[in-house]
């Protein structure tokens, strides 16, 4: 049906790097591979995913083209973390840290104090803002968290606004224990349990805690993560942030999808990551950038054999970017990543930190979701930090930016 425009068939031709992240020529392909990627290719899109991908003297034919002029394309990016439902911002706390103050936890509470005032259309007009900037730099699938209403209605109306833009949404009540609890942590951890979590589970994937010094302990973390599981969500976890700590063995035992932020780990955290079998280590590099604390070493875990994600952690506390293209120019520069390792983590890496294998490649059978770049090379991604690069955009097929 030529009116229909998903049905129709695309052919990007004549691209001079084609990141597939999918064995050459598959038939179909089921998941996210290791990093792969051809010179002189092309792609077909039909029906919102990859048809074909192959050498571009062997493009077959399609119903529109569109010539990449010797581009590179590649997967698009898989944000899977970011905490976007809140209103207010803290600009100025980011300028005293960079003026020698630390980061701590507890500037999340007056974000809280911000979102609580806020109606759903401030909160919905600042989701659509940040969402619009993620997909025009990129980003085809994000992560979105509550975490800023930290009551009942609060968090229901943050994961329900949530679910307006994305899929994968998660149940952060867990984030900070709000003021009216500070005597009473043990009340509020059975607010998270069970009241709110009721109200939440409905409209979330997954479950996360911040396990951290002046967050929760890991008992606490491990009754949270539980009873979201009995609620049905999947687990992941804030751990290591600030120091050393409990958060990613917790996050190991409750078989998380993903230990977030990763900044302080002993060794036998990053042996524990890499015997996990499924616990993506997921480093968030805008953190360490915007918080002045060290980076970690991606290459120690990619050395151990874990798997290592990116992802932006857009937040307006410890890190107000949505830039993956700055992510991935971070971990290359300052955690050791190769540029492959680097894009892999942006793309393959994010969809199995969310547990997703029809994303963060273009094998045959994977959504086509994918990025142009004004650029011969994924590489370009670091080696031109801070220049807009993002040349086109299509989502399930769709061009979209
Ligand atoms: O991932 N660490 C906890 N939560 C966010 C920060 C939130 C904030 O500072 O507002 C994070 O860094
Ligand atoms: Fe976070």
């Amino acid at each position: 049906m030529l009116w229909d425009h998903a049905q129709v068939s695309v052919l990007i031709a004549n691209i001079g790097e084609l990141v597939t992240n999918a064995p050459v020529d598959a038939v179909s392909v089921a998941s996210p591979g290791p990093y792969a990627a051809m010179s002189d290719a092309a792609i077909v899109l039909d029906d919102g995913k990859v048809a074909w991908t192959g050498s571009a003297a062997r493009a077959p034919a399609a119903d529109s083209c569109v010539d990449a002029e010797g581009r590179a394309v590649l997967p698009g990016f898989v944000d899977s973390h970011a905490h976007l439902v809140f209103a207010g911002e803290r600009g100025a706390e980011f300028a005293a840290r960079m003026a020698g103050l630390p980061y701590t936890a507890g500037g999340i509470r007056s974000t809280v104090a911000a979102t609580r005032a806020a109606s759903d259309d401030q909160l919905r007009a600042n989701l659509a803002r940040l969402a619009t900037e993620m997909l025009t730099q990129g980003t085809t699938t994000f992560e979105c968290k509550s975490g800023y209403g930290l009551t009942v209605v609060d968090e229901a109306r943050s994961v329900a606004l949530a679910a307006e833009v994305t899929s994968e949404v998660t149940y952060l009540g867990a984030h900070v224990v709000p003021p009216e609890f500070a005597d009473d942590v043990a009340g509020y951890v059975d607010l998270v349990c069970g009241q709110m979590l009721a109200a939440c589970a409905p409209g979330a994937r997954w479950v996360d805690v911040f396990c951290e010094r002046g967050a929760f302990g890991a008992d606490e973390a491990r009754a949270i993560l539980r009873a979201g599981e009995s609620a049905g969500l999947q687990a992941r976890v804030h751990a290591n942030q600030l120091g050393p700590g409990p958060g990613v063995q917790v996050a190991i035992e409750a078989e998380a999808a993903s230990a977030d932020h990763c900044t302080f780990l002993t060794d036998a955290d990053v042996d524990a990551l890499a015997e996990s079998g499924g616990t993506v280590a997921t480093l968030l590099p805008g953190v360490e950038f915007s918080t002045r604390q060290p980076y970690p070493d991606a290459r120690r875990l990619l050395s151990a054999g874990v798997t290592v994600a990116i992802a932006t952690d857009c937040n307006p506390g410890s890190c107000f970017t949505s830039s993956m293209p700055l992510c991935i120019a971070l971990a290359v520069r300052e955690m050791h990543m190769t540029t492959e390792e680097a894009v892999w983590a942006a793309t393959a890496g994010g969809a199995h930190a969310l547990r997703r294998t029809d994303i963060g490649h273009l094998g045959t059978g994977a959504r086509a979701d994918l990025i142009m770049l004004d650029a011969p090379s994924s590489a370009y991604l670091a080696y031109r930090p801070g220049v807009p690069q993002i040349a086109g955009v299509w989502r399930a097929g769709e061009r979209v930016a």
